[in-house]
């Protein structure tokens, strides 16, 4: 009888010491399913004063930081779209695109590393690659762009308050990257499901939520307060021969790994995955559901077939549905 009730402990430890995974799939902490931070880093070098990041919103919905005066960071990461890109990728200066979908610039901040294959260190750093990217604002020069808008009196008068000296590429970058720490959106149902406040998901979100976390294996990557382990990994989207990760790492065991997105505000994002491939929501779950993809990189070993039945698929999405955070008005222009 001892042994036997011994055994069964055993059995039950071991037990949840695996259900523990799945909800700290990591073994770190970052994975902890947890509601978003208030706020995230800042860093010291580029502190937040309220006019640092009135100027970083102007800048940020300024066309005329594109070659051709047409073009805002705006256009492509659309306010009343999550600050994502309705289109499936991005068209820049001259109609130009290139061959991934813009992602929400909401709570990027949060990211340790920005883009789909994390070439960017930080959002300063970050803020200065489309001013010059030929399919995006397709300027000659960094130096073309600060001329441009030092011939503006509202901004040289503003880089001096905020700055104290003249417009230069730093402290763009540093005035759109204040600005976008405050596009954070925090309070969806599921923080505050998260919270304690069990009544905030309905009992189809939390089967949703019950099967994210268990027969949808949905939490081995997207985890964290982010909803993304912040890892790359190749689920065999689309044929498009886009290296991915692979071009910033060079390490061959990259070839075609993105970067795992968040999911918070996804209802907002359509269309989906780096290339913009999927356009709904039961689009990317089906996609799962059948175990992934094909492409010319082998495919991540966590992906396999799911075996959803419909309304399960059906539950998952609602449960994506309720990770739309609150957005401030002060985000957009008015
Ligand atoms: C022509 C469209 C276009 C314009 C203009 C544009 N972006 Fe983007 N943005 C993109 C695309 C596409 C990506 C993804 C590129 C990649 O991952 O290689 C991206 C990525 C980002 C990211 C990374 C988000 C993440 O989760 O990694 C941020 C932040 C961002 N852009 C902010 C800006 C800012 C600030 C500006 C203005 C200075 C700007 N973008 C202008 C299309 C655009
Ligand atoms: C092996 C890791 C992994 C697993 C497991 C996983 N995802 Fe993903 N997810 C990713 C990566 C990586 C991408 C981007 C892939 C790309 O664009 O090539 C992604 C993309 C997405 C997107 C598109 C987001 C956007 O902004 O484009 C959604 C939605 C999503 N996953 C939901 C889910 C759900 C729901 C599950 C469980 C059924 C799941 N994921 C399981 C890693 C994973």
């Amino acid at each position: 009888m001892q042994n036997h009730y011994h055994s069964r402990m055993k059995v039950l430890t071991v037990a949840s010491f695996f259900a523990s995974f799945l909800v700290f799939p990591l073994s770190s902490f970052a994975g902890a399913l947890v509601p978003l931070p208030p706020n995230p880093d800042i860093p010291s070098g580029n502190l937040q004063t309220p006019l640092k990041i009135s100027l970083g919103k102007q800048l940020f919905f300024d066309p005329n930081l594109s070659a051709n005066g047409r073009i805002s960071c705006a256009s492509c990461h659309v306010p009343s779209k999550g600050f994502a890109d309705p289109r499936s990728v991005s068209i820049g200066v001259g109609g130009k695109h290139g061959n991934r979908n813009a992602p929400s610039a909401l709570n990027a901040a949060y990211f340790s590393r920005q883009f789909w294959d994390g070439r960017a260190g930080s959002l300063e750093e970050q803020g200065i690659g489309p001013l010059t990217n030929p399919v995006e604002m397709a300027n000659p020069s960094n130096r073309s762009v600060v001329r441009r808008l030092e011939k503006e009196t509202r901004y040289r008068a503003s880089f001096q308050r905020v700055f104290g000296g003249p417009v230069s590429i730093d402290r763009i970058a540093k005035a759109i990257a204040a600005y976008e720490r405050t596009l954070v959106t925090p309070g969806s149902a599921y923080d505050q499901f998260l919270m304690g406040n069990k009544s905030a998901l309905t009992s189809q979100e939390q089967r949703g939520f019950a099967l994210f976390k268990g027969k949808g294996r949905c939490v081995l990557c997207h985890n964290g307060a982010l909803l993304s382990d912040q890892g790359y990994h190749n689920l065999g989207v689309s044929g498009a021969k886009d290296v991915g990760r692979y071009a910033i790492s060079h390490d061959p065991i990259d070839k075609g790994r993105f970067r795992t997105p968040g999911l918070r505000n996804v209802a907002l994002t359509s269309p989906y995955m780096h290339d913009g491939s999927v356009k709904t929501l039961m689009g990317v779950v089906e996609f799962y559901n059948q175990g992934g993809g094909r492409n010319a990189y082998p495919k991540d070993a966590l992906l396999i077939p799911l075996h959803l039945t419909k309304s399960e698929e059906r539950d998952l999405v609602a449960f994506l549905n309720a990770l739309t955070g609150e957005t401030k008005r002060e985000m957009s222009m008015k």
